[in-house]
């Protein structure tokens, strides 16, 4: 087992990749508190931990209010006393219809090589609730959970954080300009800590994933899954567990020489 004797934590792991992540850790031996803004996901995936046998916490909380991302970790170290690995996975993502099918139609007219192509009129309709709504929740959310996990792991001397980021941060997606500068943010946040925290032999690296079949994406019109999908050279969505199996090294010792890199599990869609 690649992670015996560890603690973990995972934000938003009461969902998709999030919960993949923590039971690919519980599986590897490591006890793992389980947040996740929903209450009731968080206790059923800490329920599957313990039925692996394995020690977890649930720590709802919201990982944008910096009030509440302190208290968890309280709670955290008040049973713990240590956090190895921190998963900063928490997310969430707009998928408004009518701009999908403003793309999809965009994407058909380039095809169909017909007339001057109509405004897509998307970012221009971005309202300040969700600009802020989804850097909060990505950008702030990832830096008040690293600012509390350092002061653990630098004390400690060990520590992995594992952001998890998107290609939209390194290649910018059409339709999601607010998701795209979040993550575009944590890939900077990522490198720039990495830079800082190594001294103490604290790791931090991010994950870039393309586009993974989790309930995240299940507003998504179907045809614009089968464009993406058409986009990536492997032809199909990832799963859960092929991004767990970039966190697991990364949250491993088989990662001892990788600090403050983007790997990215994405079926080519982006190379
Ligand atoms: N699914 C994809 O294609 C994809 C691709 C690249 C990156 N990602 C990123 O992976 C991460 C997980 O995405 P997913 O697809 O598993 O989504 P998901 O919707 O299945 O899971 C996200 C979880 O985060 C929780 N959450 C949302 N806001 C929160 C908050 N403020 N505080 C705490 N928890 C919160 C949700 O309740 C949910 O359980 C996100 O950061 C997402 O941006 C996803």
């Amino acid at each position: 087992m690649k992670l015996a004797q560890r603690t973990a934590l995972v934000t938003g792991a009461g969902s998709g990749i999030g919960r993949a992540i923590a039971l690919c850790f519980a599986r590897e031996g490591a006890a793992v508190a389980v947040n996740d803004i929903r209450r009731d996901r968080a206790e059923a995936v800490a329920q599957e931990i313990r039925a692996l046998g394995r020690e977890t916490l649930t720590l709802p909380a919201d990982v944008s209010d910096s009030v509440e991302v302190r208290a968890i970790f309280e709670q955290l170290t008040a049973q713990w006393q240590r956090l190895d690995i921190l998963v900063n996975n928490a997310g969430i993502v707009e998928l408004e219809p009518s701009r999908q099918q403003r793309l999809i139609q965009a994407h058909m007219e380039r095809l169909a090589g017909s007339g001057a192509p109509a405004p897509l009129a998307i970012s221009q309709s971005i309202t300040d609730m969700e600009w802020r709504r989804t850097l909060a929740v990505h950008l702030d959310g990832t830096f008040y959970c690293t600012r509390e996990a350092l002061k653990l792991m630098e004390a400690q001397r060990y520590g992995k954080i594992i952001n998890m980021a998107s290609v939209a941060g390194l290649t910018g997606l059409a339709g999601a300009a607010a998701y795209s500068a979040a993550k575009a943010g944590i890939i900077g946040l990522t490198k720039a800590i990495a830079r800082e925290a190594i001294h103490c032999g604290v790791y931090v690296n991010a994950i870039a994933p393309g586009f993974i079949d989790t309930p995240m994406l299940a507003e998504m019109d179907a045809e614009m899954k089968r464009l993406i999908a058409l986009q990536a050279p492997i032809g199909r969505f990832g799963t859960p567990e092929e991004v767990a199996a970039v966190a697991l090294h990364l949250a491993s010792d088989d990662s001892s020489y990788t600090v403050g890199q983007v790997l990215s599990p994405n079926g080519g869609f982006y190379m």
